[in-house]
């Protein structure tokens, strides 16, 4: 199948680009496709005629979004907006991701796919406005959120408590909010699943994240015991919310709930911290 994957440098476009590489790829980074320019987007699928486009890129900077909002509409509501409106023209799916910052994280449970949606800021607001414009479109389209991204490239929280538990004697780890750490990889491996199965009957929205959740606490301690077992965890404090200030509010409960992906395409997800150490140990 030939498939067009934006954002190729970005965690979950890297890992797709591995995990499928038995289907005709075409990778695009911004150089190829800027994606705030609509009609380079409408040039792009209109050359490559692909069977299926896949959106993992985004505007993903939190913090960063509160000062450029227009740009991160333009990347994560218009862009998308124009991929479904092409995949439609040529009755293809499209698969775009969204996150679990769409949730103001109040809820106590997990969050279920249609669950109210209250973003807490620029990003998720943006994000929660791509998800739906895509749906607005319709057609063969599938809105993956996920969420707590990391991988052994890029920036994320898996890379820096590697770094500061090799730097640092102490460290400070926010414990009272929740959320399912996802590697790119099990993206990856769930959507290469997946593709065969995509018709008419399952579009919509899906929580794509392994088993299980944890606090931030939680999932630096597993990764710290695993990548640097020098490190005395007694060290690792936890703290709370306020105690580690951050220029958007983050969501309290970011657990997003699995099971109508599971049931829908038959999976079978490993628990967050299985997913964890195959990153680790390969
Ligand atoms: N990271 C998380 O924790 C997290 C959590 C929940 C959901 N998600 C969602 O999951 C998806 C994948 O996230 P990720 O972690 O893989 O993101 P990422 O590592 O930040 O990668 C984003 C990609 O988008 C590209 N991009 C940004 N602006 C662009 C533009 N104007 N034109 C073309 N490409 C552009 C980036 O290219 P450059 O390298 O050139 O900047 C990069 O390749 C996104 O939809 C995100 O919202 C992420």
């Amino acid at each position: 199948m030939k498939i067009l994957i934006t954002g190729v440098s970005g965690q979950v476009g890297h890992a797709l680009m591995r995990e499928l590489n038995d289907h005709e790829l075409i990778g695009l980074t911004r150089q190829d496709c800027d994606l705030t320019n609509p009609d380079q987007i409408k040039e792009v699928i209109d050359h490559y005629q692909p069977e299926l486009i896949i959106n993992p890129a985004a505007y993903t900077k939190v913090d960063q979004a509160e000062d450029e909002p227009e740009l991160a509409f333009q990347i994560n509501r218009d862009a998308p907006k124009v991929m479904a409106e092409k995949a439609r023209e040529y009755n293809i799916p499209l698969i775009h991701f969204s996150t679990d910052y769409v949730f103001d994280g109040d809820k106590k449970e997990a969050y279920l796919e249609d669950d109210p949606t209250h973003p807490l800021g620029v990003y998720g607001q943006s994000k929660c406005a791509g998800e739906e414009v895509v749906q607005e479109v319709g057609g063969l389209t599938y809105i993956f959120r996920t969420s707590w991204v990391y991988s052994d490239i890029g920036h994320n929280f898996y890379l820096t408590m590697k770094k500061l538990s090799s730097e640092r004697d102490e460290l400070k780890v926010v414990a009272d909010q929740g959320g399912v750490p996802t590697s790119n990889q099990f993206i990856a491996e769930q959507i290469k699943h997946i593709i065969p199965q995509l018709n008419e009957t399952n579009t919509g929205i899906y929580h794509l994240v392994p088993d299980g959740s944890c606090s931030w606490h939680e999932f630096a301690k597993e990764i710290i015991s695993q990548t640097n077992p020098q490190f005395n965890l007694e060290h690792l404090h936890a703290i709370q919310t306020h105690e580690f200030r951050t220029k958007t509010k983050r969501p309290k409960n970011s657990v997003l709930n699995n099971a109508k992906i599971k049931q829908t395409f038959i999976l079978n997800p490993k628990n967050w911290s299985q997913a964890l150490e195959k990153v680790i140990h390969g």
